[in-house]
């Protein structure tokens, strides 16, 4: 296939900057100001070295995890991304579709330019995440509307009061509204394949693309104005309106991007099943802390009495082992699926989830454990602590 001389996540990264116009390959590899955030949440990783431990008869592995209920083939799901749809023809779905034949899970996001129902039908078990105004005559009827299609498992992101400062995507000529640009349109006519293979079949299937999740109608058009408007009732959005979600909503009720034990300890007394402990990839606030720093102190809040994930700067299997290790019972990876998905479509998805497999079942026998639980925090040491 296309992707075989792709070795690594990394690689992805590369393969999509030739494969996208530099507008869309900018607007899913930024983060907002200096990306500092965005460093960090690499970094954190590099501080943590692994201790192995040997001569523990590793031949069975299984790093298969069970959420709510459900039992997935590895400890690792797919971010949701708004607008994956302009990286590849229907991006949302070939995300969900590749999770769903690779057994894990995919969050399809709230502002993506394909419409949940049509996602959970080609991927049942799609766990959808709500972009949600602080009005509560708004929330209960995309409440509705998401248990309608089929949806289990919701999770509501909570670090976007307002849009983070994307300067980067204004510098690489993007913007929502997405304004038609010279460069734009440059850069697809040097890129035939994107061109034909995403944005016109996209455009002549479902004609102009519209944030179509957004909350019980059909939202705005990528290239209008009324986008902004729809961003608008989420400075008002707090925990009064998670109890709210929480009385409405039956299925397993996650909260992405909780950085702070005192909010874990909140999204605990609220009811809430799980939590992504996440900077948004950097996008959001810039300076954000790395969620891995924090993930020990939520760990601790959460006890078991929720579900704790991480996401944010996962590129390698030593990287979700680390997660695990200091107390995640999953991760999700983001902008490498995305690039995936632009390189090869389901296909790419597919191969790149198989990386990152077999490279976390190798990590899994060199650190001495058949399974994901037996990793803890004997198999780590602080790289700038004095040494053991
Ligand atoms: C995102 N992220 C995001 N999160 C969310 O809750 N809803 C969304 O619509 C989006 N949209 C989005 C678009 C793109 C292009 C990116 C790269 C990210 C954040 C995402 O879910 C996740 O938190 C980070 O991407 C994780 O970091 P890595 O794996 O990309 O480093």
């Amino acid at each position: 296939g296309r992707t075989r001389h792709l070795l690594s996540l990394d690689d992805f990264e590369a393969a999509a900057r030739r494969a996208l116009p530099r507008p869309i390959f900018g607007y899913v590899a930024g983060a907002a100001e200096d990306n500092r955030a965005l460093a960090d949440n690499r970094q954190a990783f590099d501080e943590l070295a692994l201790v192995p431990r040997v001569l523990r008869n590793v031949a069975q592995r299984d790093q298969g995890v069970t959420l709510f209920g459900t039992r997935y083939a590895s400890p690792f799901g797919i971010a949701p991304m708004g607008i994956a749809a302009l990286s590849a023809y229907r991006g949302d779905v070939v995300l969900a579709r590749a999770a769903a034949a690779a057994g894990i899970p995919a969050v399809q996001s709230g502002s993506s330019l394909i419409r949940l129902e049509e996602v959970v039908a080609a991927a049942p078990g799609t766990w959808f995440q709500a972009y949600l105004p602080g009005t509560p005559e708004r929330i209960a009827p995309l409440l509705q509307r998401v248990a309608a299609a089929g949806v289990q498992t919701l999770v509501v992101t909570v670090d976007i009061p307002v849009a983070g400062n994307r300067e980067n995507n204004l510098r690489a000529g993007f913007s929502t509204p997405l304004r038609p640009s010279l460069r734009l349109a440059w850069d697809g006519l040097v890129r035939p394949r994107w061109l034909a293979g995403t944005l016109l079949r996209t455009l002549a299937r479902h004609g102009m693309p519209h944030f179509e999740n957004s909350f019980a109608e059909r939202g705005a058009p990528i290239l209008s104005a009324r986008v902004q408007r729809d961003f608008a009732g989420r400075e008002h959005f707090d925990w009064a309106h998670i109890a709210q979600i929480r009385r409405q909503w039956h299925g397993p009720l996650v909260v992405k991007g909780i950085l702070s034990p005192h909010d874990a300890a909140l999204a605990r007394q609220h009811g809430v099943d799980g939590i992504v402990v996440s900077n948004h990839g950097g996008r959001q606030l810039d300076g954000a802390v790395a969620p891995l720093r924090m993930l020990p102190a939520i760990a601790e809040q959460a006890g078991s009495a929720m579900v704790v994930m991480l996401d944010g700067g996962i590129r390698r299997g030593t990287d979700v082992a680390k997660a695990l290790a200091l107390g995640a019972q999953a991760v999700f990876v983001g902008r490498p699926f995305n690039y995936a998905a632009a390189v090869d479509g389901e296909a790419g998805v597919a191969a790149a989830i198989g990386l990152l497999r077999a490279e976390l079942d190798r990590n899994l026998a060199m650190l001495g454990a058949t399974c994901c639980a037996e990793l803890g925090p004997q198999h780590l040491v602080d790289r700038r602590a004095p040494w053991p």
